[in-house]
């Protein structure tokens, strides 16, 4: 069967074990790739390029088995028709594409409240340029972190040693690797634990793969923009928060999300793993590309594929804390990992560098470096204080241990 008109929301997932050293990667193994059907009756596009007999199929989503090696032609259909790369959502089980139709229990946003002003305030001016440049600058330095490259997999462990020498200054705090079952490249999540909720979770995030052209583990891909300047964002974040030794009441993760540029993967596995383990994540932000002036000063936040509530509380943090005004854009379709957390029902935002129409236009190449964005960290800085802020407003801070000294 052939299939005309779509716009895909391609679903590929993986079965994780979490928290493992990788297992040996299985670069031919399937992927199921769910389409609405909604997309697939709109008229006139040029034949989708999967044949075959859906395996899964209810009133809104047909789901198809494709080899990996499809996805970059998927990509290219993708651009070619909608003037986006992907837009899609992957699953690497049968298994897991049926679990992401079923609706999910969704996670009421809020109520969100800035009252850390106190604490906060210090820690943003504590914000350097040259701090987040130096991560951009390491990251970028990597042949390319393409999810099934051995640079992808360096770039996972060099993220995981520098997050360490920062959580060593944290008690209680540690970081991890969360191993993908079907490719090489791991995510990373460092963990501060709350001192008072900490089965309650506040997510930062942002991919730290990179990929250039339609995917090829040799090309040189620095994503110096998109998106070693998210990393960068959160890695700062987290250094500003380690050295103040203020301590949260909830827990705070930092996760770098392995393979978002071939169908938001990584997020997909972890989003539906702590969907299934019950987890409360109270609110995520996801940072993918802060870095670039295209359209001057300001934080952009997406409208599209994110919580309203948890989106708008943001744009106040950005405006009380950043120094930039909030702006709003959208992407129009589901273009990073603020878009996993949403499908199972977490509220999450999206920060992102300038409106959508005004973004880097060099990235996924080899030209997305850092003298791209003109040679400095400096749009990155208000991420980065909104970054802090985020955190501490919506875990709330400990007070300060009293020093107690006898006589
Ligand atoms: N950082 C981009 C998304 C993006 C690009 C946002 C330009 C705004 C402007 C992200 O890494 C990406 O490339 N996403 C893919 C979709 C994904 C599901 C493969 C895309 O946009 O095609
Ligand atoms: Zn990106």
């Amino acid at each position: 069967m052939k299939i005309l008109g779509l716009s895909v929301l391609l679903v590929v997932s993986v079965s994780a074990s979490d928290f493992d050293v990788p297992p040996a990667p299985a670069p031919e193994a399937p992927v199921w790739v769910a389409v609405d059907h909604a997309d697939l009756a709109k008229a006139g596009l040029p034949a989708f390029p999967i044949s075959g007999v859906p395996e899964i199929t209810d009133g809104r989503t047909a789901v198809f088995k494709v080899r990996p090696d499809m996805l970059p032609v998927l990509s290219q259909f993708m651009h070619d028709n909608f003037k986006r790369c992907g837009g899609y959502f992957a699953h690497s089980t049968k298994a897991a594409a049926q679990a992401s139709m079923r609706p999910t229990v969704v996670v009421a946003a809020g109520p969100y409240t800035l009252d850390q002003q106190a604490v906060v305030t210090p820690l943003v001016a504590a914000v350097t340029e040259s701090g987040i440049r130096a991560t951009i600058d390491k990251l970028a330095a990597f042949n390319n972190r393409y999810y099934q490259s051995e640079t992808g997999v360096t770039a996972s462990n060099w993220i995981l040693a520098r997050w360490s020498e920062l959580a060593a200054k944290i008690p209680g705090a540690s970081v991890e690797l969360f191993a993908h079952a079907s490719w090489k490249q791991p995510s990373v999540i460092l963990t501060i634990p709350g001192s008072e909720f900490p089965d309650e979770i506040v997510v930062l995030g942002g991919h730290l793969d990179s990929i250039s052209g339609w995917g090829n583990s040799g090309a040189r891909a620095p994503g110096a923009d998109d998106n070693a300047s998210g990393i960068a964002v959160l890695t700062e974040a987290a250094r500003v928060i380690a050295e103040s030794g203020v301590r949260p009441k909830r827990t705070i993760q930092f996760m770098g999300y392995a393979a978002e540029e071939v169908g938001l993967r990584g997020s997909q596995e972890i989003a539906a793993k702590y969907s299934t383990g019950g987890k409360k994540v109270i609110g995520v932000i996801q940072f993918d590309m802060s870095n670039f002036k295209g359209t001057g000063a300001g934080i952009y936040f997406l409208t599209d594929f994110v919580d309203p509530t948890l989106s708008a509380f943001t744009a106040k943090l950005a405006t009380q804390y950043s120094g930039v005004t909030a702006f709003t854009t959208k992407c129009g379709y589901a273009c990073s990992d603020h878009a996993s957390w949403t499908k199972k029902g977490f509220p999450s935002a999206m920060a992102f560098e300038a409106t959508f129409d005004d973004s880097n236009k060099a990235i996924h190449s080899e030209r997305d470096t850092l003298a791209t964005s003109g040679g400095d960290a400096s749009h990155s800085i208000p991420f980065a204080k909104l970054s802090v802020a985020f955190a501490l407003e919506l875990a709330k801070t400990a007070p300060a241990a009293v020093k107690v000294t006898s006589r």
